[in-house]
């Protein structure tokens, strides 16, 4: 077994989409009382620590013995200090076609400046923003969407995407594992 915790600060929709998959969940870290998805997370009956500092996060995750992490619009920068705690042992999801439109609204940015093609990434986190190996990307023509409509088919991809790729990444290890023990 994989354990898993979700970090998220706002809406919970990736992380709802990624217990829905059956991916094994144990624990929430989320740094705002006020996010939806500590009402999500209650009603899935997962447990969510609403905790800011990193050394109590590190305890907690300890407690849950948890082997990934996964970012879901977590809000917060993770110290390089933090990251190395968990090399390539964290994933984020950005929706942009990395490394174009780093950072805070990306969507917007994009659609903004026009851009014919638009997408979603995920990636491991390293010490800077939204950069880290990609993982996987999945791409979507503006064509003549309003952008309330291409964000919307954004979280569509996000569901399915994020999910499918933590499922490959659970499955590398377990294989791993097993090669491992039966040598
Ligand atoms: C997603 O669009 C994700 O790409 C970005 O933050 C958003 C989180 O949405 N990192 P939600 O909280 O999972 O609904």
């Amino acid at each position: 077994m994989i354990n898993i915790a979700v970090f998220a600060s706002g809406n919970g929709s990736n992380f709802q989409a990624i217990v829905e998959e059956n991916i094994n969940v144990c624990v929430v870290i989320c740094n705002n009382k006020d996010a939806y998805v500590v009402e999500r997370a209650r009603a899935l009956n997962i447990p969510c620590h609403v905790i800011s500092s990193e050394s109590e996060i590190i305890l907690v995750l300890k407690n849950y013995v948890i082997d990934l992490i996964v970012l879901a619009g977590y809000m917060k920068i993770l110290s390089p200090n933090f990251i190395n705690w968990y090399p390539n042992k964290i994933v984020n999801i950005h929706p942009s076609l990395l490394p174009n439109y780093k950072g805070m609204n990306a969507l917007k940015k994009a659609y903004d400046n026009n851009e014919k093609t638009v997408g979603v990434t995920v990636h491991y986190v390293d010490e800077y923003v939204d950069n880290g190996v990609i993982i996987a990307q999945e791409e979507l023509n503006v064509n003549d969407l309003t952008f309330e409509q291409l964000e919307e088919e954004i979280h569509k991809i996000e569901h399915k995407l994020y999910p499918r790729v933590i499922k490959t990444i659970v499955k590398e290890w377990l294989d791993e594992k097993s090669t491992n023990i039966s040598k």
